[in-house]
């Protein structure tokens, strides 16, 4: 179709071999290892019209049904990635990845949804979603809806409704950072936090304190460091921990559940730590970025290849990703997104003369389940039924959308990977499916490979081809008040007993000779 064409060209050269979807209602993938977050067995795996219909070893088929062996292979939930920015405007610019070759890239890579931020227009919530459903339109993977905040009113606080009771969003996200853009203040988090505890709405934070920030571009400008590097010198670890930390505090002072995205520092994962140690509520992201590279880039003198590390918060000195590592296989930290937020060589070049201009953001939708494989697994630090919770479970989980996804169950969405843990991968901007010119993993090898993706039932992923149609991505309504509310109500009946618990205002009854 015209249509298809049209999604074909928009994805570029890579795009050249590409073909619409193998059209088969029904599949069997057979004889492989069926891994859950809870479980893993041998057994087939037989959809019908996207759906997971039966998981159990030994199934007869007709021979209308399309089958892949998958002996020696792990059958695995497709990746959810949290944290996305296609199509967004930022920074001047709009990210080269759009919702076709985003989620494309994404197919390849074996991730099978993702969720995106919506951003406000103009402050404007009903705005954004109306631009956000436009630019979706050419999906080719189900997706789901995240919303920014970024000011506050009457209209602000009612959207916000709106978007969890008839848009399938149970998530707003408020930036601590980008002062003159998407920065909000303390007052409005406050406000938010309220309002997305009386919905029953997951707040998520980026959490760097942006008027420090500021002064650190300053400073590092002052200093006459101008090049990519004073990206990383103006936002030290102290900023990430200083917002983390109070965003922290202001949840626990208002009672509802917080989620911290991109954790890149040690310093902010203790923080985290901290808070679940005394036994709040808050999901601490890292993402693929943070877990695998350093720094050290940030410093090579080819401004081409230290600007594509420019993201924020920024990649940290080595010993930060051993850290989060270490986090994210003891559960401090719960889950592995991306914030892919992909710009060429072009759009990053805008800031040659000053790191402040360099639009923010790398790339890792298709390389985020190979990374996190070889880093985690790989290494010994990490089970392959965690590896399923932290790249796709958890995240079905928190958003309120399993096992509908994030299983390989009856009934669940045929959103399925087949892994071969002893085949290999190489990463290159030569070979993969994001349409940047520039990989921020360029040159990495990693064991174990995707070798088949279905989505939504169809194979659209295989023999290292894509076969994805714009538009056959479907829209995922998240609803509110996940497993994290679940004691939210008596929390805050406790504490407003406490507040007038008769010990603490009776101090003269009990002088008075009662006994305790
Ligand atoms: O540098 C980044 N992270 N760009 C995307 C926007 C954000 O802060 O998530
Ligand atoms: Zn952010
Ligand atoms: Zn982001
Ligand atoms: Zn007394």
């Amino acid at each position: 179709s015209n249509d298809f064409c049209e999604a074909g060209a928009l994805y570029g050269a890579a795009g050249c071999g590409i073909s619409p979807p193998l059209s088969s209602a029904k599949l069997l993938i057979k004889g492989g290892t069926v891994v859950n977050a809870h479980h893993q067995e041998v057994a087939d795996v037989y959809v019908q019209d996207g759906v997971i219909v039966t998981v159990r070893p030994n199934l007869k088929v007709g021979d209308d049904v399309q089958v892949l062996d998958a002996t020696g292979k792990l059958v695995m939930p497709g990746g959810i990635d949290p944290h996305t920015h296609l199509a967004m405007e930022f920074m001047g610019t709009e990210t080269i990845d759009d919702f076709f070759s985003g989620q494309a890239a994404a197919l390849a890579g074996g991730t099978t949804m993702h969720i995106d931020f919506v951003i406000p227009v103009n402050g404007s919530l009903t705005a954004g979603i109306e631009a956000y459903e436009r630019k979706a339109h050419k999906s080719c993977m189900d997706y789901g809806f995240h919303m920014a905040i970024t000011k506050w009113d009457e209209d602000v606080s009612r959207d916000m409704e709106i978007m969890v009771k008839e848009k399938g969003i149970n998530s707003f996200k408020f930036f601590l950072a980008y002062k003159g853009s998407l920065m909000i203040s303390d007052e409005l988090l406050l406000d938010g936090l309220k309002r997305c505890k009386s919905l029953g709405a997951l707040a998520m934070v980026h959490a760097e304190n942006g008027d420090a920030v500021f002064e650190g571009q300053n400073r590092m400008i002052e200093l006459g460091i101008t090049g990519p590097e004073g990206h990383a010198l103006s936002r030290p670890p102290v900023l990430e921990a200083e917002a983390t930390a109070r965003a922290i505090r202001l949840a626990s002072f208002v009672n509802t559940p917080l989620y911290v995205v991109h954790v890149m520092s040690i310093d902010a994962m203790e923080e985290i730590a901290k808070a679940r140690k005394s036994g709040q509520k808050v999901v601490g992201e890292p993402v693929v970025s943070g877990l695998v590279l350093d720094d050290s880039k940030l410093w090579d003198p080819d401004f081409s290849i230290a600007s594509k590390y420019v993201m924020s918060p920024p990649i940290r000195a080595p010993g930060h990703a051993k850290a989060l590592q270490a986090a994210l296989s003891t559960g401090i930290l719960q889950l592995v997104g991306t914030d892919h937020c992909a710009f060429n060589s072009t759009q990053k070049a805008f800031g040659i003369d000053d790191f402040r201009k360099i639009p923010n953001g790398v790339n890792g939708i298709e390389e985020r389940m190979h990374l996190v494989w070889d880093t985690m697994v790989e290494t010994g630090q990490m089970s392959v039924t965690d590896y399923v919770r932290i790249t796709s479970t958890e995240c079905a989980r928190i958003f309120n959308i399993y096992p509908r996804k994030g299983a390989i169950l009856a009934g669940s969405d045929a959103d399925i990977i087949i892994f071969n843990p002893n085949s290999s991968v190489g990463i290159s901007a030569r070979s993969h499916h994001s349409r940047t010119d520039t990989n921020v993993y360029e040159g990495r090898r990693g064991k174990g490979k995707v070798e088949v993706t279905i989505a939504g039932g169809r194979v659209v992923w295989i023999n290292d081809e894509l076969k994805v149609s714009p538009g056959s991505g479907k829209y995922v309504e998240m609803p509110p008040f996940n497993y994290l509310f679940s004691g939210v109500d008596k929390a805050d009946d406790s504490y407003l007993a406490s507040l007038n618990a008769p010990v603490k205002r009776s101090k003269s009854t009990r002088c008075r000779g009662e006994v305790d």
